[in-house]
């Protein structure tokens, strides 16, 4: 197939270029659009094949359900039914952005989507790119993460192109993915609600407006989002995270640059451990800076992008500095966990 590229700068100058990636949604394409998370991979949410065809791009397994994003509230009650009124009161709080909600679907939303499942997910996106085009395309646009399945979720064009040239009708290039991470995926249809993936929405946002309940556990088998029982985000070298105080993160840090390597290795960290280190390792072309913890928005917003370029330089060993929760949010460390797979030194 040959992919349609379209760019898509500012929605104002753009206007046609929209229509065309409107129209062949409309038409059961699947289009790749930028969203202020990751970007997205989307068909209409009522064509059943062209939501086959995410499934067959990404290689996704066919019990993974799709998030449906929608550019007005109205557009809730048209996909989900019983809905309960704090679904009314978040959507009136967080979006536009990064919050997806999980409430009882209607009859409507075709199997496909909900991969068979009761519920469906809902977000409205705040990039302007993705509001314009869900309006103009006129119909819900279901969308997965636009990587193949198992790789890190794009955050740039390019790196929808790196996966998905020849595979989709088209994909759209605008402006990197503001976030970085997934939206947090939030589950409505239980009492207390249930975050059953962190986003940059926290839990104690979420507090505000309701009762949530713990977070669900990767290792469930059966996990309530089908999506956290696959290994996720996982660059292609073996990836651990170095734990402990700074200073024992240094010393190990220090150990591991000492030592010879058999291949290349990298080490992510931040500014500040990086300067706990003795002066003549600092500027160890084998460590990767990755942001200042004063500026944790940063580091997120880049992390998926490190690691696709880990991947493209063949680095066999990847090291990251574990970061607490406390400086740098759940959402991060959930995707160190997954990316790591939870290995430690
Ligand atoms: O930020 C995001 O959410 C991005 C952008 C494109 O919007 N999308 C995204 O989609 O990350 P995806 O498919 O990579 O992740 C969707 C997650 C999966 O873990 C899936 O299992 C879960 O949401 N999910 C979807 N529908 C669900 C449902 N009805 N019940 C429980 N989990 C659901
Ligand atoms: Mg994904």
């Amino acid at each position: 197939m040959k992919t349609k590229i379209i760019t898509i700068e500012n929605i104002n100058n753009d206007r046609s270029q929209i229509q065309e990636a409107a129209m062949i949604l409309q038409n059961g394409g699947i289009v790749a659009f930028p969203t202020e998370t990751v970007y997205g991979l989307g068909a209409d949410v009522y064509n059943p094949k062209a939501i086959q065809k995410i499934y067959q791009a990404k290689g996704r397994p066919g019990d993974n359900p799709l998030i449906v994003h929608i550019h007005n509230i109205d557009q809730m009650a048209m996909l989900a039914k019983n809905i309960p009124p704090e679904a009314y009161d978040l959507a009136k709080a967080f979006w536009p952005g990064p919050l997806t909600l999980i409430l009882e679907a209607s009859d409507n939303v075709p199997e496909a989507v909900t991969a068979g499942l009761t519920t469906v997910a809902l977000r409205m996106p705040s990039n302007p790119v993705a509001l314009k085009l869900l309006e103009t395309a006129g119909v819900p646009i279901a969308a997965p993460s636009a990587n193949l399945s198992g790789r890190p979720s794009p955050t740039r064009a390019e790196h929808v192109i790196e996966d998905l040239n020849g595979k989709a009708e088209a994909i759209i290039i605008s402006e990197k993915s503001k976030i970085g991470i997934e939206s947090t995926v939030l589950d409505l249809s239980v009492k207390p609600a249930r975050i059953l993936r962190p986003g940059s929405v926290s839990r104690k946002e979420l507090h505000i407006y309701l009762a949530v309940g713990e977070e669900e556990q990767d290792s469930a088998i059966h996990p309530k989002s089908p999506g956290n029982k696959y290994r996720h985000y996982a660059p292609k070298g073996d990836f651990f995270m170095i734990t402990g105080s700074n200073r024992e993160k240094a010393e190990k840090t220090e150990k591991i640059l000492s030592e010879p390597a058999d291949s290349e290795i990298r080490i992510m960290m931040t500014k500040e451990l990086q300067k706990e280190l003795s002066p003549d390792k600092q500027k160890h072309t084998s460590l990767l800076v990755i942001g200042s913890i004063k500026d944790p928005e940063h580091i997120i917003a880049d992390f998926y992008s490190h690691l696709r370029d880990l991947d493209q330089q063949h680095i066999q060993t990847i090291y990251i500095e574990q970061i607490p929760d406390a400086l740098i949010g759940r959402a991060f460390v959930n995707r160190v966990e997954k990316a790591t797979g939870g290995k430690t030194i």
